[in-house]
């Protein structure tokens, strides 16, 4: 198979690579300085030169307060990015996989969501990526659209900042009420490649099993790294944020469990993975 990867130096581009570099399919890997999603005629152009099977986006504005003032760039990126991708995939025969996000959902209920579930994003990041994926819905019918949430693997992330801040403090607070899954992008690239693998067309939850806080996730990271540091709880108001996030947000992967089957492991399995493979 001929997989274009859009985004490909973020994280979950990054781990999409390794785990298909494993097999015999040819990638074609850009980033926003060989194809800039927003640019429609640069799509077209591309996608027609190159003619992938299948068009994976992992392109997105991820920087979920700074999407609060720049709506119009936020809305390029994850709303006409996808429309664009997915109508030049359309043009050829090809297929898109399109990642999104739990943001879509305003997590006010105290129960686990699932596609079925209605959205009611937020966010200005959270309504982007809703509306992006409704326009590859309508304008692809061979989609994937995946939703994840509390992504961590090769970038930036929750676990190396909390790792960068215990080297100089013996003390931190961590917000203790908003609940979530953490989910390693190699669960998520996974059930990607299967869902493709499969043609399994629709609209997927993909996040890792369990439940917890970001207070719980710390507490996790310290004791599997054996970092003696003293965390304390706090709430949400204490660390004020330009953007809405949600309070409950627990994905339930209830289309992968009624279809393909729900690979995705524990987040404690998962997280000692990724520890013990991190270098820092
Ligand atoms: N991270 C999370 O916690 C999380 C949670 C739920 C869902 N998701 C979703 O999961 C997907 C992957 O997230 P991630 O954490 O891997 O993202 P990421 O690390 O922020 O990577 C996004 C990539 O997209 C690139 N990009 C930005 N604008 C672009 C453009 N106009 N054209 C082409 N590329 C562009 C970025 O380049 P620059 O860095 O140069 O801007 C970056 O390499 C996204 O759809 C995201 O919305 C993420």
């Amino acid at each position: 198979m001929k997989i274009l990867i859009t985004g490909a130096n973020g994280q979950l581009g990054r781990e999409l690579q390794r785990q298909y570099g494993k097999r015999d399919d040819e990638l074609i890997l850009t980033d926003v300085k060989d194809l800039d999603i927003t640019d429609v005629i640069a799509v077209n152009k591309f996608v027609n030169e190159n003619k992938p099977d299948v068009i994976i986006n992992c392109a997105a504005h991820t920087q979920v307060d700074k999407c609060e003032e720049q709506i119009e760039l936020a809305t390029k990126i994850n709303t006409v990015g996808p429309k664009n991708l997915a109508a030049a995939a359309f043009n050829i025969g090809a297929e898109i996989v399109q990642v999104s996000t739990d943001y879509v959902f305003d997590g006010e209920g105290n129960k686990e969501l699932t596609e079925f579930d209605a959205t009611n994003p937020q966010s200005v990041y959270g309504a982007t990526k809703l509306e992006g994926e409704k326009l590859v819905k309508a304008l692809n019918p061979k989609h994937y659209i995946v939703r994840t949430a509390w992504l961590y693997g090769d970038g930036g992330n929750f676990i190396k900042t909390m790792l960068k801040l215990s080297k100089d403090r013996d003390e931190l607070k961590v917000v203790n009420d908003q609940i979530g899954t953490p989910t390693s992008t190699v669960d998520l690239a996974n059930v990607i490649i299967k869902l493709v693998d499969e043609k399994n067309y629709g609209l997927f939850h993909c996040t890792c099993k369990g439940v917890c806080s970001w207070y719980d996730f710390a507490v996790e990271i310290f004791k599997i790294k054996n970092i003696n540091i003293k965390v304390n709880p706090c709430t949400s108001d204490e660390f004020p944020t330009a953007a809405k996030r949600p309070k409950y947000s627990v994905l339930r992967n209830y289309m992968l469990e009624l279809t393909t089957g729900d690979i995705t492991r524990d987040w404690k399995e998962s997280l000692r993975e990724y520890l013990a493979e991190l270098e820092i």
